[in-house]
């Protein structure tokens, strides 16, 4: 099938080169120009486990192609998957202004040219309920010729993006049109062969779908966050209460390790924009609400107590220096949209405490950011060198199992400190070589 994907970011470029991979004629188009003209010339702008190979691959092939031009994307295909930001607005709700804007642009476009195939837009963005019918809307102004618009949420994870999308759990797709969603499950179809069904529903229900899935997961990582802080005060540990829940099947073992709390372009900005249409009608959603709220503070949880281990006797926190492992919202990507790490950054920079980071993706992204406000090292251990201490922000695999001696030697301190906002490491071993070990909820 010919089809064409509007936005190019991780879930536009992801889901082209995936459609690719099937055999489809895709057409990518992004009005960032500087993006196209990388991904023409074959680099991609992202880091994402997996997509190098597939990218490389259909790009050769001439499966996958980039343009700047709607002309030729709605020459190219009358299928557009629409893959735009909706980023939060001031009152928390998503703001939809790129989509509608996109969608205006193919409808005049396809007004203006010759096509006779009736056009299928696919909403692909997270969007609120009733988008379905403002896209429609927005078209109808323009396009006087028959067309469908189907929601379509995407559930795929960055880091694990190919993989969710090439094999996902359901495909989620909300229509009205029989011929939209019969090409559609044809698309889906080579994607589902292990038994992952294809659910048709109403549009509303589509769009809510996602919300209500984001909103469950960021509930209950911020369920086990608040667990954490009670263990705390009662010095109990949450990684003990954490397996004793998660063996009922009623709980699970998933979304339940506590941390640094969430991050990304999906919880934080969902969770919001399922407040604010609930608002929009009257209603408090005081658990998905409570969530976040919990997830803000989370995210800085460690902050006062790195602060404290700094000072003592005549010391200070000014002055002195942390080295961070991750600024990545989470392991395997380089998105920093929402990350915890930057701001336990903005809380320690304003502490005068100097930072020296270490990621192994996504340090260009922050450097773009803060510019030199950080030091960024060239490997973990260059981090450590001269800092009092040593905080795990990101728990790449790489983290996990570190040269200690080297680690206290390059430290440098005498018992020099190990947050370790993800609880990956074994606070017994740390002590027992010499380093003042906090985690969350653990004594
Ligand atoms: N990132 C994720 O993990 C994820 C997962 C599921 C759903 N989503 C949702 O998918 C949507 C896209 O997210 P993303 O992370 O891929 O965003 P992104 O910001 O990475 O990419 C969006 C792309 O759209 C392009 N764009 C903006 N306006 C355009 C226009 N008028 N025409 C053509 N291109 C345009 C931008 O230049 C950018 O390349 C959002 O609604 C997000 O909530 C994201």
């Amino acid at each position: 099938m010919r089809i064409t994907i509007v936005g190019t970011g991780y879930v536009g470029l992801v889901a082209g080169t995936c459609f690719a991979e099937t055999g489809n004629d895709v057409l990518c188009l992004d009005i960032d120009a500087a993006k196209v003209k990388r991904l023409a010339a074959g680099e991609i702008p992202i880091y994402e486990p997996g997509l190098s190979d597939l990218f490389k691959r259909n790009a050769r092939e001439g499966r996958l192609r980039f343009s700047t031009s709607y002309d030729e994307a709605v020459a190219h295909a009358s299928v557009f998957f629409l893959c735009l930001p909706t980023p939060p607005s001031e009152d928390g709700s998503a703001d939809v202004k790129y989509v509608l804007a996109a969608v205006t642009e193919l409808a005049a476009s396809l007004q203006a040219g010759k096509a006779t195939a009736k056009p299928i837009f696919v909403l692909k963005s997270t969007v609120p309920v009733g988008t379905n019918a403002r896209v429609r809307d927005a078209i109808a102004k323009t396009l006087k010729k028959p067309f469908a618009v189907a929601s379509n949420p995407e559930f795929l994870k960055e880091g694990a993006a190919v993989e969710d999308f090439s094999k996902p759990d359901r495909v989620v797709i909300g229509v009205n049109d029989e011929e939209a969603f019969e090409a559609l499950k044809t698309l889906y179809e080579p994607y589902c062969r292990t038994g992952a069904p294809i659910l048709r529903m109403d549009p509303a229900s589509a769009e809510l779908t996602k919300y209500a899935a984001n909103g469950f997961l960021a509930t209950k990582i911020s369920f086990m966050n608040e667990v954490a802080r009670v263990c705390e005060a009662y010095g109990a540990d949450v990684e003990q209460v954490r397996k004793g829940i998660s063996l009922d099947p009623r709980i699970g073992k998933a979304f339940l390790f506590p941390g640094l709390g969430y991050g990304g372009s999906c919880f934080p900005k969902d969770t919001r924009a399922l407040v604010a249409s609930a608002k929009a009608k009257g209603l408090n959603v005081a658990i998905v609400d409570a969530a976040e709220a919990v997830n803000v503070e989370q995210k800085t949880v460690l902050v006062p107590k790195i602060l404290k281990f700094l000072s003592g006797g005549e010391a200070k926190p000014s002055g002195q220096t942390v080295a961070l492992w991750g600024l990545a919202f989470k392991p395997k990507t380089d998105d920093i949209r929402e990350a915890p790490a930057l701001a336990i950054v903005e809380k320690l920079l304003a502490a005068g405490v100097k930072v020296r980071a270490f990621d192994p993706e996504a340090m260009n992204n922050v450097r773009k950011l803060l510019g030199e406000k950080i030091a960024f090292a060239e490997n973990p251990y260059a981090a450590l060198e001269g800092a009092r201490a040593l905080v795990l922000v990101t728990e790449w695999n790489e983290f996990r199992t570190p040269d200690w001696a080297r680690v206290k030697q390059l430290l440098g301190a005498d018992r020099p400190g190990v947050f370790d906002g993800r609880n990956i490491y074994d606070p017994q071993k740390l002590r027992d070589l010499g380093f003042e070990y906090y985690g969350i909820g653990r004594p």
